[in-house]
């Protein structure tokens, strides 16, 4: 007899575990964002999500920073699709080439990072919509087919994520009319930085509004 009430007691101390376990699960999925790709095929936009767990923040140095050359920062306000309001916690991959105009990827590269190269750096923006980072001025390719340029790409804490076009360097010989002046810029900007020399530095601008020029953004 008293076999079985603890066989019965165990079976139910059992269902009781698998019932709870199922209930937080479907809690913990009902919470869960989902990652939407929009404005477009991309290769490579998931490269946003290969951020370590440190804690972003709104301002970060890509490695190149501390080697010879022309020492940039790049700063701007992130803002809601209103224009106005400052979007804060956006997610910003940036990525670009070395000195030589190449992706160089480390020994033990990972992932995306065996194309992007190691000077690429994941911000986060603040309850102001600010970010920067601090790198070395990229060079143009080799074979110089393409302006000297840093891609962007935009994670929003909704799951929309997507490319923008590149930061480009007002001067550069390189640059096509297209790159300077686009018709319908992604997120409100051509990406065309003009550097102002403060200091050390040379300080460029760039300010995005969600969703802006963005197919199928909703
Ligand atoms: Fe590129």
């Amino acid at each position: 007899m008293d076999f079985k009430v603890k066989y019965f007691q165990g079976i139910l101390v059992l269902f009781l575990f698998i019932f709870s376990s199922c209930n937080a699960q479907t809690k913990t999925d009902s919470n869960q964002i989902t990652n939407t790709l929009v404005g477009g095929p991309c290769e490579g936009c998931e490269a946003i999500f290969e951020y370590d767990n440190r804690k972003l923040t709104h301002i970060d140095t890509l490695p190149d920073f501390y080697k010879e050359g022309v020492k940039i920062k790049v700063e701007g306000t992130i803002y809601q699709p209103d224009g106005k309001t400052p979007a804060k916690n956006i997610i910003l991959y940036v990525y670009h080439t070395n000195q030589e105009g190449v992706y160089a990827p480390k020994e033990n590269a990972k992932g995306w990072a065996k194309k992007h190269g190691y000077n690429r750096s994941w911000i986060k923006t603040d309850k102001n919509g600010h970010y920067s980072f601090y790198t070395l001025k990229p060079a143009p390719y080799p074979n110089r087919s393409d302006p000297a340029h840093i891609h962007y790409t935009i994670l929003e804490p909704n799951g929309k994520y997507y490319w923008l076009g590149s930061c480009h360097f007002k001067g550069d010989t390189l640059l096509t009319k297209n790159e300077i002046k686009p018709d319908s810029p992604r997120g409100g900007s051509s990406g065309l930085l003009i550097l102002k020399k403060e200091g050390d530095l040379y300080v460029g601008r760039r300010d995005i509004i969600l969703g802006l020029n963005i197919p199928n953004y909703e």
